[in-house]
């Protein structure tokens, strides 16, 4: 937990952009069960409840009454029964008050809490639910329907909006959950060679990781298939010739995130293939970092690094025409099918809970486009100082889509379908690093993570 005083300044914060009017309801996550109520998946609080609360607890609740001037915590002391099971825990009303919360009161009042607010026509503002028991907890705390469960827009913005200026303790958790995601991704590159499965090199990250006490940030994505964007499967055989890409990132004990992707040769250089590819995507990379800085949209940042790709993929004889054409007609998608970044705080694609149309984008700078590469842009708006995000552009080549949009002669004069075709197999490359925006530049968090191919060579490992 952050000091006493960082929530209460955040609930000041929150109160004042709220007016000082209303209730505002905070859900924590529940325990959710594997296979059985027992068995549950490892518990993650909700990252807005930790942001101004910082309770890691399952099954409480939180009522800033802007009304009254009071808040209230909803949640019960462990029973006899449950002590026996999990032994003495730090009591509720210990980490209610190291939040600087003097209220709490039984889980079972929160209905009734409501229920007097609703009674005198008071607004109860709620965030978007995302785990079902919640939802249904909403429904029947203010009688309506699943489908009228309606978030408060203004209590989304003001959240939004504080949340996504990262405090210096703040960056300085992302920037821990970075040097340990460094650790992981070196480990990978030593351990790497033909004949291993990929799940022994996720294991290696996963051990590296839980060594500092942290988890990980999202299922790593460690993968000779790198073209398949979030591809989870890893019980693939290394073998020489192939890539491997690793997008790996951990998460603090106080839930912070890094999220950090690199791709490296199975053998222990980059055959010409490879490098030229790989140059191409960290060309991209430094064109889009260099533009970093507030006051910068972050759609033309993305647009930046898609003239680059297709820059290179025209020199390379993927691609032909004239870049800024091919990104015009969205050609470049059939290389880059994603977003260049995202935000990144006490969530890995940051609030993302709370809505893209919110988080990524304003109401004047609404998330216009809806072609395919745009549409999974999350993050378009102009930049402030203070937001965390990611760069991460890639290129990949995914066997469908080629076979598709060959046969439908689409963007025939921006590819050359007879080379492409001879890299259907070759998978995919992307680099991803965390940067802080500043009112003149970027940070580049954590310690420098090699990224280069002379670097990468240089730190594999001969077999
Ligand atoms: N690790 C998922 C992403 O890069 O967005
Ligand atoms: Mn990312
Ligand atoms: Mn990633």
């Amino acid at each position: 937990m952050f000091s006493t005083q960082t929530y209460y300044k955040r609930r000041e914060i929150l109160a004042q952009a709220m007016g000082n009017k209303g209730i505002l309801l905070f859900l924590s996550n529940g325990e959710n069960p594997i296979n059985f109520e027992d068995n549950t998946y490892p518990f993650r609080q909700d990252s807005t409840f930790l942001y101004y609360f910082g309770i890691q607890q399952p099954h409480i609740a939180a009522c800033i009454d802007l009304d009254e001037n009071r808040t209230v915590i909803f949640g019960d002391e462990l029973s006899i029964d449950a002590l026996v099971w999990m032994g003495r825990q730090e009591m509720l009303q210990t980490k209610c008050e190291k939040a600087g919360v003097k209220e709490t009161r039984s889980y079972a009042e929160l209905a009734a809490y409501i229920a007097i607010a609703r009674s005198k026509q008071r607004k109860v503002h709620y965030l978007p639910p995302y785990q079902p028991a919640n939802k249904m907890l909403l429904s029947e705390l203010l009688h309506i329907p699943f489908q009228e469960i309606q978030p408060s827009v203004a209590f989304i913005q003001a959240v939004v909006a504080q949340r996504e200026s990262k405090e210096d303790q703040e960056i300085s958790e992302i920037e821990k959950a970075l040097t340990l995601s460094n650790d992981m991704h070196l480990a990978a590159m030593r351990l790497t060679k033909p004949g291993m499965k990929e799940y022994e090199i996720a294991a290696a990250i996963q051990y590296i990781a839980a060594q500092e006490n942290c988890g990980l940030a999202y299922p790593s994505i460690v993968t000779v298939n790198g073209g398949i964007l979030h591809n989870h499967y890893q019980g693939n055989t290394l073998q020489s010739g192939q890539l491997v890409l690793n997008d790996s990132g951990c998460e603090t004990p106080s839930g912070y995130a890094s999220d950090l992707t690199r791709t490296f040769p199975v053998d222990p250089k980059f055959t010409t293939e490879q490098r030229e590819l790989y140059q191409v995507v960290l060309h991209a990379f430094e064109g889009a970092k260099s533009q970093l800085k507030a006051g910068v949209k972050f759609k033309d940042v993305h647009l930046h690094a898609a003239l680059l790709l297709s820059q290179g993929l025209i020199d390379l004889g993927f691609m032909k025409g004239k870049a800024e054409e091919a990104v015009q007609a969205n050609a470049h998608t059939m290389f880059f099918q994603c977003g260049l970044g995202h935000m990144m705080g006490l969530d890995v694609h940051d609030m993302e809970d709370l809505g893209e149309q919110y988080v990524g984008y304003t109401a004047d700078e609404p998330k216009e486009n809806q072609v395919f590469g745009l549409k999974s842009l999350r993050l378009g708006k102009t930049l402030k100082a203070g937001h965390v995000l990611t760069i991460e552009p890639g290129i990949y080549f995914i066997p469908e889509l080629i076979e598709r949009w060959e046969a439908e002669n689409k963007y025939k004069a921006f590819i050359n379908y007879e080379k492409l075709n001879k890299y259907k197999t070759f998978g995919g490359i992307r680099i991803e690093d965390n940067f802080l925006i500043e009112e003149t530049g970027y940070r580049q968090l954590g310690p420098e993570l090699i990224r280069t191919v002379e670097d990468i060579e240089a730190y594999r490992q001969p077999f």
